[in-house]
């Protein structure tokens, strides 16, 4: 299965982001990270800007819901076409409902673990899952360090994945760099969000350099 790279716009000149979107089209996806300074201490941007950014982008949108209350909020962002809406374990009522709900919706449904936050209980829960996103940082900010003891977890959910033959896309997000992209793809992640480390040089090049060391390091199963 090939890896995908997702850059994240929250790194991007906010004033600009169409430009900025046009600087990353060989990337898969584009990562919007939307925050509500009540879940996280961070405000974003919602779902209007989430529309438009829907209308203009040259690649489809993966948007990471940082929300209180995302079982009333998430359906909205189905609805303006994303491709994949990842809310909080943490922030969620019902989590298989919702998933369900954006399924329905036309979208893929993700579900994202913060790093204190344990994969056990979900484990039983995959098949209601498209993707799973294993937070390698506190969410809230980019630029962060990579945390490397949330390693064990995603092995943890690489293993589950693999044994039951699932096609569950595994993310991760939070300090991934070239520096670290490679331990994160060793432990079975698949999908890689970067904000800075895209942003911060020539995107294309960044994309196709995290791509060739996430490749490096992907075990043949
Ligand atoms: C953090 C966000 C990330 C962030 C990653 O809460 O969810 O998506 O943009 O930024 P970097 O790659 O700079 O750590
Ligand atoms: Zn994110």
């Amino acid at each position: 299965m090939p890896n995908r790279i997702n850059p994240s716009i929250l790194a991007a000149d906010f004033a600009n982001f169409e430009t900025e979107l046009n600087r990353i089209s060989t990337a898969d996806l584009v990562h919007v990270d939307i925050m509500d300074n009540h879940f996280v201490p961070n405000l974003t941007f919602g779902l209007p800007m989430v529309q438009r950014l829907q209308e203009v982008s040259p690649i489809p949108l993966d948007v990471h819901l940082m929300i209180d209350d995302p079982d009333r909020w998430a359906p909205g962002y189905a609805e303006a076409g994303a491709f994949s809406v990842t809310f909080h374990a943490e922030a969620a009522a019902d989590a298989v409902a919702l998933a369900r709900t954006l399924r329905g919706i036309g979208a893929r449904a993700g579900i994202a673990l913060k790093p204190g936050t344990a994969i056990e209980p979900y484990l039983e829960l995959l098949p209601e899952f498209d993707q799973v996103l294993i937070m390698t940082v506190e969410p809230g900010f980019g630029g962060q360090s990579f945390m490397e003891s949330t390693m064990p977890k995603l092995r943890t959910l690489s293993g589950a994945v693999e044994a039951r033959g699932l096609d569950v896309w595994m993310q991760v997000d939070g300090g991934v760099t070239v520096d670290t992209i490679g331990i994160a793809a060793e432990a079975g992640a698949n999908t890689f969000v970067a904000g800075s480390a895209v942003f911060r040089g020539d995107p294309a090049e960044q994309i196709a350099l995290l791509r060739a060391t996430a490749d490096a390091h992907t075990h043949a199963h």
